[in-house]
């Protein structure tokens, strides 16, 4: 008896969507097996053909796992701190072999995403798919017509300049200042960086939304398992 399953009924089990959406994905070229480019129809031994999507090995027969860690200051986003310092992962303990979906400065609070998932975490982080982040910044600072057009329209970091964000002044009084900023790239320390160079210093920062995810309900330093329904969209077309 053959162990071999079709294809699209793996890679749904795998948690890349329905059985139809799978189909779309390998019609449109973007699954291979064993190096060859799949086509519809194909069966696969889940236990030992090795299946990619665009280019990014999929492993069926771990369980997936998405995580939404309301993050506090103070943790690294790393699996394991080479200098003992508190990592995110001791956060949410007792979830197995998940790892952090880019990154928050030790510093930096708010939305983190944490998964077993490699091709998901492709999908959320790689530019191409352009998922928005959006940053609530606390600034030492008086942001003036000029800062908020070279925020708005992209400034020069050392590595070149920021793509166009979508700024929102919320308080701008005295020498502090508080900003809504909504970014598709992720430069080191892009916010912090990009406040700089408009003479603002950050003394808050926290991301509040990723894409269609907030941190709604969900207390600093605690985590819920994301739905079904809340890790499709990221795993949308193409
Ligand atoms: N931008 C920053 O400067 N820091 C972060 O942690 C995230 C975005």
């Amino acid at each position: 008896m053959t162990p071999e399953e079709r294809l699209q009924k793996v890679l749904a089990a795998a948690g890349l969507g329905s059985r139809r959406r799978c189909e779309e994905i390998i019609a449109a070229g973007r699954v291979s097996v064993n190096g060859r480019q799949a086509v519809l129809g194909d069966r696969v031994d889940p236990e030992r053909d090795e299946i990619s999507v665009d280019g990014v090995p999929i492993d069926p027969r771990v369980e997936k796992k998405y995580l939404l860690l309301n993050k506090p200051a103070g943790y690294v986003t790393t699996v394991r701190d080479t200098r003992g310092r508190p990592t995110v992962m001791d956060l949410v303990r007792g979830e197995g072999r998940v790892f952090p979906v880019g990154r928050l400065d030790m510093d930096t609070r708010g939305l983190l995403l944490l998964t077993n998932d490699g091709y998901f975490a492709h999908r959320v982080m790689h530019p191409s798919h352009a998922v928005e982040k959006t940053y609530l910044v606390t600034a030492e600072g008086r942001l003036g017509r000029r800062g908020l057009s070279r925020l708005r329209g992209g400034v020069e970091l050392e590595e070149g300049v920021t793509a166009p964000a979508r700024v929102r002044v919320l308080e701008n009084e005295g020498e502090r200042c508080v900003l809504e900023i909504a970014i598709h790239e992720g430069r080191k320390r892009q916010v912090r960086r990009m406040c700089a160079s408009v003479g603002l210093k950050v003394v808050d920062l926290v991301r509040i939304r990723l894409g269609h995810l907030d941190l709604k309900g969900l207390e600093e330093g605690s985590y819920r398992v994301l739905s079904r329904q809340e890790v499709e969209p990221f795993l949308g077309d193409s």
